[in-house]
């Protein structure tokens, strides 16, 4: 199968403090071009950081792409990406609030912060070359703004809207799910890849297994892409 990818937004520029593109953003953006739901939809980037998943989205045909990130560093770089490539995104400061403010959504796509925080983290030796602890660090559980996000789905979406989240196993997929379904959705996992532990995780590997976020025995990191579908609109895959 031919994946319909935006080569180009592997040339995203991330500037200092902002989250360079991971994996994470990358599955995300595999996975929107095969669903098929962007091409004419009104697009939410929420947590863009860069705008690279939105500059994907903007790639692949959406009618409109508004961006949302609470850091104002995101934000400028966001911009000025965008302008690059030459896409009409609108780009505002923000949080939920300001999402569901300035909704619905056809579709929202969203990479947020999933990584649990161990108490003491160490990870901000880090942070010069990924970006900022802001964009990774998401309460002791990681679902800082997972819980809020999938129980705004509904709130965010059209009646037949999408919204496509991508987070690690470490951050309870099955409560993802769960709350997508209590908030009217039809949820599931659509893509998987094993990654090995980068800088974040190994510095809190061991704090993660001890109390029991992953297990023993494990040396790779699962990310995954959820789909969830407003209820009127189908079933997802
Ligand atoms: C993991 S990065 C994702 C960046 C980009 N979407 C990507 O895929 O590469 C998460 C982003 O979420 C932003 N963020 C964290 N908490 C947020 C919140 N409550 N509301 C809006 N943005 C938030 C951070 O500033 C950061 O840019």
């Amino acid at each position: 199968m031919t994946i319909r990818y935006p080569n180009a937004t592997d040339a995203i520029a991330a500037g200092e403090g902002v989250y360079a593109p991971q994996a994470d953003s990358h599955l995300l953006i595999e996975a929107i071009s095969l669903s098929g739901a962007i091409e004419g939809a009104r697009v939410l980037d929420f947590c863009a950081g860069t705008g690279v998943v939105g500059i994907a989205a903007a790639m692949l045909g959406a009618r409109h792409v508004t961006a949302i990130d609470m850091c104002r560093r995101a934000v400028d770089c966001c911009r000025r990406n965008a302008q690059t490539y030459e896409l009409d995104v609108d780009v505002r400061l923000g949080t939920l609030v300001d999402a569901l403010d300035s909704g619905p959504y056809d579709v929202v796509l969203c990479n947020p912060p999933y990584m649990p925080e161990s108490p003491g983290f160490e990870q901000e030796r880090h942070a010069a070359a990924i970006g900022s602890p802001l964009a990774w660090n998401a309460g002791a559980d990681g679902r800082r703004v997972l819980d809020p996000l999938c129980a705004q789905s509904a709130a965010l979406l059209t009646p037949s809207g999408s919204m496509f989240i991508v987070q690690s196993v470490v951050a309870d997929v099955q409560q993802t799910l769960q709350t997508l379904n209590d908030s009217g959705l039809t949820a599931a996992v659509i893509a998987r890849r094993e990654l090995p532990f980068g800088p974040v995780m190994r510095s809190r590997v061991a704090w993660l297994k001890r109390t029991g976020r992953l297990p023993v025995d494990c040396g790779t990191e699962e990310i995954v892409v959820i789909r969830g579908d407003h209820q009127e609109g189908g079933t997802s895959g």
